[in-house]
């Protein structure tokens, strides 16, 4: 199975932690890529993998520039999304932006899931007032999200 890491972000943290990822979780899956949002738009779906949206949250709760034309893709160019199974990685800051927190994984999350999209576990939340390493936890919950994504196509 193939794992598909889209980044949006606008100061590198999100991509930082794709990239983490990359590296200290290839024993779990057949291959993983990273790819930024720049250019892509609901077509990127249609790859035969397994997502992880891995994006910041701008402006007042806006998904990052390079993520703006994939998200609004998603609701310009709507099609049915059953086939996909992605998991999402949202950061933020809940110190400066409390009102706001991490909305630019929720509003990827709340457009795929209305598409159709499947997400296999609970969101992974990275908070940057909490001075923990992004990197770090990230990689932490990818591996068991992965552990999970590929316990659920074993059984079905
Ligand atoms: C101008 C600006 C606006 C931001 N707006 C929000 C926001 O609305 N909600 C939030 O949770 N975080 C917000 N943040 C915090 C970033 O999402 C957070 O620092 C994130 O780790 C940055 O990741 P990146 O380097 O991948 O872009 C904002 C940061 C800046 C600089």
């Amino acid at each position: 199975m193939k794992l598909k890491i889209l980044v949006g972000t606008m100061t590198n943290t999100a991509e930082y932690v794709a990239q983490a990822i990359q590296m200290d979780c290839a024993d779990l899956v057949g291959e993983i890529e990273v790819q930024l949002m720049d250019g892509l738009d609901i077509g990127v779906f249609d790859e035969d993998a397994l997502f992880l949206v891995c994006t910041s949250t701008y402006g007042a709760g806006d998904v990052p520039d390079n993520a703006r034309a994939l998200y609004e893709s998603l609701d310009a160019q709507p099609k049915f999304l059953g086939h996909v199974r992605y998991g999402v990685i949202a950061l933020g800051d809940s110190g400066s932006h409390q009102q706001t927190f991490a909305y630019g994984g929720r509003k990827f999350d709340e457009r795929l899931q209305g598409l159709g999209a499947v997400r296999v576990g609970e969101l992974c939340i990275l908070d940057a007032s909490t001075g923990t390493v992004p990197e770090a936890e990230g990689t932490a919950w990818c591996r068991e999200w992965l552990a999970l994504a590929t316990a659920d196509v074993r059984s079905g």
